[in-house]
């Protein structure tokens, strides 16, 4: 099996001061048996580079512009993204496909433009409860999923994926393993058929995701680690987290 990975999404949380006291408390805590980023604020990018920089430990964007360049005002490229050496970038995460009208065939474009610049998606896929309830679930992942597989064509096995039911976002109430697990199944036979490579590939479960429960998400078969976002905030949190996957 290839080495977990946690990935912490600050969201639109942070200042200078805490994230150099985060980072710090990060690079103190190493080393994890676990491949370690965050996700930060476009604005703290240089200078999460510049504390990371020479550590294992990686770092990413939030999202990332369609668009290679131009006049679009307020967005960010992925050529920037790599230029401030992101080795990730969220796409697709529910709060935009909610909150900013993301399609699946923008969340596909988006992907493909972080991987032209080698910079890894992590396409986030998830259902609401109400489609939870309905019971269409597996439907929802797959078309979401499908839209990134068909349009990076053979390089689909390059990306990461992260399941992210939205009911468990925010709410502290997480997924159960067995929940978690189902999907992530569903997901890898997906990436299979499109790859014949899935084994080698990452699927992180992503959802009020604790020091507590942590362990127990980890330990599912198809289940390559963790997608952070309030307990990240936390360095003692995040921190066992991280150790809980390695
Ligand atoms: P929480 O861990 O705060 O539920 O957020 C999950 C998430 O959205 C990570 O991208």
């Amino acid at each position: 099996m290839h080495r977990p990975l946690v990935v912490g999404n600050w969201k639109m949380h942070g200042s200078r001061p805490a994230n150099a006291e985060l980072l710090a408390a990060l690079l103190a805590a190493r080393p994890f048996a676990a491949d370690v980023a965050v996700c930060v604020p476009y604005v703290y990018l240089h200078e999460t580079a510049a504390a990371l920089a020479g550590s294992e430990l990686r770092w990413g964007a939030q999202d990332v512009s369609e668009h290679a360049q131009g006049a679009y005002t307020g967005e960010i490229s992925a050529a920037m993204l790599a230029e401030c050496g992101c080795r990730y970038v969220l796409v697709g995460h529910s709060e935009r496909r909610a909150g900013h009208a993301e399609s699946d065939m923008l969340v596909a474009r988006k992907a493909q433009v972080a991987l032209a610049r080698g910079v890894t998606p992590i396409v986030c896929v998830g259902e609401t409860l109400a489609e939870r309830d309905a019971g269409h679930t597996e439907a929802v992942v797959k078309r979401q999923l499908s839209a990134v597989i068909h349009q990076l064509g053979h390089c689909a096995a390059e990306m990461v994926v992260a399941y992210e039911p939205v009911w468990a976002i925010g709410t502290g109430r997480t997924a159960t393993p067995e929940q978690a697990q189902a999907v992530h199944a569903v997901l890898r036979a997906q990436l299979q058929a499109a790859t014949g490579r899935a084994a080698s590939m990452t699927i992180l479960y992503g959802g009020s995701v604790k020091p507590d429960n942590a362990a127990l998400l980890f330990a599912q078969p198809d289940i390559d680690g963790g997608l952070v976002g309030g307990a990240s905030l936390q360095a003692a949190d995040f921190i066992a987290i991280c150790r809980a996957a390695g």
